[in-house]
């Protein structure tokens, strides 16, 4: 009896580490066009090894740690899908390992252990890459540009509603729901938007201030251990309304509703605001420049970005309109945009849209919002990173994106 040659890994060896509701971010690694397969996988839990072995096949290496996959070593990659809390840690191990890092939003979960994760990159000078996928989804992409070519003049002000409908199943079933394991859902959820924000508006915040309240589901008595589980074995839309879920973390004292507002450089201000019940799910975001604002309304395909552009008093029409392409749900899009431009960087140190800069002033802006609004909205001014990782990072980014606004903003 013959039996199949068992496939040679080509190009990049890559491991994933957290094996839970993320890790199908690593299913692209196989459809990127730079070479590269996942040879390992990483999780502390037995369901984590079956769902690594069900995601990337039984020929692949399981560990129990991520320490144990750099003493195996034969990595040339790791992606890295485990809870916010674990980030710091396994991304610092992994780099000062010499293993190139892509890491999930957001980058850490307090400001010096962000800039830890920025140093060990720099002081050993292996590629590190955020998960901000958000920066590669059609609507951002679109609103960009529209700026970009000057449409609304100079952007003054952004103001980002966020309706997290999901947020019952998303953030209050889990590890998501607990403060010492995320800090804040203005860092788990908002760093992307935080991130966008800084994007379209070419400048990073230096002061901020935060409000925000544990308004519906600190109420919400019937509580589960589901550390087996991941959130598909959870999520449904028949979960509504929010006072009536049921099976939340043992432990809940994040926010469910949170507010930001952000002094920028030049100027520029921005509010982000977050709500953990609403029925709908998604972002709105309101650009407004010096010759006309901006608005999406709905944020995947089949919603639009009206721009206004001539005085008037109001009109649901917006002056121009223009279409999102992409995904009609979900962010495979981006992911796919995502991965690929990590595996080129690592393999052929192609230029990322992303600089760890710009994830680190995410977490700064996030972490600082979340330390006013529970002690009575102070403000809080964000300290600027050392000016020669700011300049080693932007040497490794596209001139359009971050490394441009860092060297604005610096
Ligand atoms: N960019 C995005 O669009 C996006 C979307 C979803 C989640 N995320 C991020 O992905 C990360 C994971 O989220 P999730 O929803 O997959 O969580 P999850 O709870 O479903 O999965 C986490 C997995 O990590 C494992 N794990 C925990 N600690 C570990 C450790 N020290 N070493 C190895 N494995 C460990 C768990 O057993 C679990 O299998 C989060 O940081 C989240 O912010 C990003």
């Amino acid at each position: 009896m013959s039996t199949a040659p068992t496939p040679t890994p080509i190009g990049l060896r890559v491991a994933v580490i957290g094996t839970g509701q993320r890790a199908q971010i690593a299913e692209h690694v196989a459809s990127s066009p730079t070479p590269a397969s996942v040879v390992a996988a990483v999780d502390t839990t037995q369901a984590g090894h079956a769902r690594a072995r069900g995601l990337f096949g039984t020929d692949i290496d399981v560990l129990d740690s991520h320490t144990a996959l750099i003493a195996r070593g034969g990595v040339d990659a790791a992606i890295v899908t485990t809870p916010d809390w674990t980030h710091a840690e396994i991304a610092v191990d992994l780099l000062r390992a010499g293993i190139a890092v892509y890491l999930e939003k957001p980058l850490a979960i307090t400001l010096e252990d962000a800039d830890a994760v920025l140093q060990a990159a720099y002081e050993t000078r292996t590629p590190l890459s955020i998960g901000h996928n958000f920066r590669h989804a059609a609507v951002v992409r679109l609103m960009h540009e529209i700026i970009a070519r000057g449409e609304i003049g100079e952007v003054k002000a952004v103001w980002v509603r966020h309706f997290v409908g999901n947020g019952g199943d998303y953030y209050f079933k889990d590890w998501h729901a607990d403060r010492s394991r995320v800090n804040t859902l203005l860092l788990q959820k908002a760093s992307h938007d935080i991130d966008v924000i800084h994007l379209l508006a070419g400048a990073y915040t230096r002061r901020v201030v935060g409000m925000g309240e544990l308004a519906v589901y600190g109420a919400i008595e019937d509580r589960a251990d589901r550390s087996d589980q991941t959130m598909s074995d959870w999520f449904s839309y028949d979960n509504w309304p929010p006072e009536e879920q049921r099976g939340l973390n043992p432990v809940v004292d994040v926010e469910d509703v949170s507010m930001m507002l952000m002094s920028l450089d030049h100027g520029i201000t921005a509010s982000y605001e977050q709500c953990h019940f609403t029925p709908d799910y998604w972002r709105n975001y309101t650009v407004i420049g010096t010759r006309g604002r901006l608005e999406n309304i709905g944020d995947t395909a089949g919603g639009t970005v009206k721009v206004w552009n001539r005085r008037r008093t109001w009109s649901t029409q917006g002056d121009v309109e223009y279409p999102i392409s992409g995904v009609e749900e979900g962010h495979a899009d981006a992911d796919f945009d995502t991965m690929c431009e990590f595996l080129a960087h690592v393999a052929d140190g192609a230029p990322t849209t992303l600089s760890p800069v710009a994830a680190r002033e995410a977490v700064a802006a996030g972490a600082l919002a979340a330390h006013s609004l529970r002690n009575g909205s102070i403000p809080m001014d964000v300290p600027q990173l050392a000016p020669e990782l700011v300049t080693y990072f932007s040497s490794l980014t596209t001139s359009t994106a971050s490394n441009a606004l860092d060297a604005a903003t610096r």
